[in-house]
């Protein structure tokens, strides 16, 4: 309710604030601007990472991506003047927003630490203050409290498998017809999680100091590779529900979900997992090739979830290793950068 009054309230004072505000309210940015700190006030904590991102695709669109004819075509083609602009199509995915308030929200990086770790204003805090002084005093309730706490808050962690891949595919399926249609985007990224993980991406040096860059274990990388593939068929469908015509868009995503289909059909014949056969299961109940009738398609796509949820919570990567030849080692887009 008090959500609802803010959002009148504000189109009633400021007719600039009414674009804003109402992507807030339908949930259409990608994470809330005014709970964004930026990564900045991550870099003394977490100075390697830092460095790292700062070499990424994610970390260079800020600089590179308005001067970009392929970026200038696209929003010829839907008649936007401001790549940058706060309350734009573009910065939802390709930037991150700052502001005190909405009005004033900027962007202020490109992909950063918190797309997708999650805006951190309520967990920056909580979750590396040790409760009992240090790591090494702080009791296992203490510390099961604490990362409970910056959870809560919103902290995604990499634990988190599932919500790791959400986050990923929300932006890499480019779930906006209009974009993909009129403004001849790209219909979403050959996605896949354990490459697109491992490559320029991976950070994973500060539980060893910095010794080195470590990738993901064999163990991890099987979770990531069935989370991965089912988080992707869980947001193509997604975005196919919202669909509201025939063309290149309803197509690419049509495309998708048969791929994800096909994918996790072969990991399951070699681990019959009770989840993913329920995730098939759901899925075939859905007429890829019809005019997609919305409500059907989310309600699908919230029982994946939760099965990929489920997953997640039941499988560490020990039992999975009749996967392991069809993980990506050694090939794919990404692979030399192992
Ligand atoms: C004041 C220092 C400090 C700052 C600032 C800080 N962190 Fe951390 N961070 C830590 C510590 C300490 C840990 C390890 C906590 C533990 O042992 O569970 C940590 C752990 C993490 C983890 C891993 C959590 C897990 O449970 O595996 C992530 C992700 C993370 N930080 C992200 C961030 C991001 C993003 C920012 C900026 C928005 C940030 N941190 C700012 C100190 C900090
Ligand atoms: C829903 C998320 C999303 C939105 C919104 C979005 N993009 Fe993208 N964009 C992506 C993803 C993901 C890629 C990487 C695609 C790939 O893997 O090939 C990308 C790639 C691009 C590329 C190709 C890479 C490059 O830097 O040359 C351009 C150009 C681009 N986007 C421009 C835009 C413009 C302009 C807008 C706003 C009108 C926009 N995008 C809005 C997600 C998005
Ligand atoms: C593209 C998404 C993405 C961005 C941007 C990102 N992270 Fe991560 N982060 C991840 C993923 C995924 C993992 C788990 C890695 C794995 O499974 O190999 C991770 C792991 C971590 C960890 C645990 C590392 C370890 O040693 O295991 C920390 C700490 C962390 N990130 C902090 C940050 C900080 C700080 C930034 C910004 C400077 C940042 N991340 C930017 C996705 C991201
Ligand atoms: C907020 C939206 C967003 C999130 C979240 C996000 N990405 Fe991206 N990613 C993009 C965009 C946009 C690009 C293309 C940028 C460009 O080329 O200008 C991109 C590019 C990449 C690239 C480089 C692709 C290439 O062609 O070189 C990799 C690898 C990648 N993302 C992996 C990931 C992974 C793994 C995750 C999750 C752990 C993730 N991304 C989360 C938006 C996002």
């Amino acid at each position: 309710m008090e959500n609802s009054k803010s959002c009148v309230l504000g189109a009633l004072a400021d007719l600039a604030v009414v674009v804003v505000l109402s992507l807030v309210c339908e949930g259409a940015y990608a994470i809330d601007p005014t709970l964004t700190v930026g990564a900045d006030e991550c870099v003394d904590c977490h100075t390697l990472e830092y460095d790292i991102w700062g070499e990424t695709t994610h970390f260079k669109t800020y600089d590179e991506l308005s001067a970009s004819d392929a970026a200038t075509e696209i929003a010829d083609a839907l008649g936007l003047d401001d790549i940058e602009a706060p309350d734009g199509t573009c910065v939802d995915c390709h930037f991150t927003l700052v502001g005190e308030t909405l009005e004033d929200a900027e962007p202020n990086a490109g992909i950063s630490c918190e797309s997708c770790h999650g805006a951190s204003a309520g967990w920056i805090d909580v979750h590396g203050e040790y409760v009992s002084g240090d790591a090494a005093s702080e009791t296992t309730e203490e510390k099961a409290a604490r990362k409970d706490a910056a959870t809560d808050a919103g902290q995604i962690r990499p634990e988190q498998i599932n919500l790791i891949a959400a986050n990923c595919l929300k932006c890499h399926t480019v779930p906006n017809e209009e974009l993909v249609n009129v403004g001849g985007h790209t219909a979403g990224s050959e996605f896949e999680l354990v490459s697109w993980s491992q490559g320029e991406v991976r950070h994973n040096l500060f539980w060893n100091n910095g010794e080195t860059n470590a990738e993901a274990s064999p163990e991890r990388k099987r979770v990531l590779f069935v989370v991965g593939h089912a988080t992707d068929l869980e947001f193509s469908l997604r975005a196919m529900g919202k669909s509201s015509e025939a063309g290149k868009y309803r197509e690419a995503m049509a495309d998708r979900v048969r791929q994800a289909i096909a994918k996790l059909t072969s990991i399951n014949e070699k681990i019959s997992s009770a989840d993913v056969t329920s995730i098939l299961t759901i899925a075939s109940g859905i007429d890829v090739s019809a005019a997609p009738d919305q409500a059907q398609i989310d309600a699908a796509a919230d029982q994946i979830q939760s099965a990929i949820e489920a997953f997640t919570m039941t499988n560490n990567g020990d039992a999975l290793s009749a996967i392991d030849d069809l993980l990506p080692v050694g090939e794919g887009r990404y692979s030399e950068k192992y």
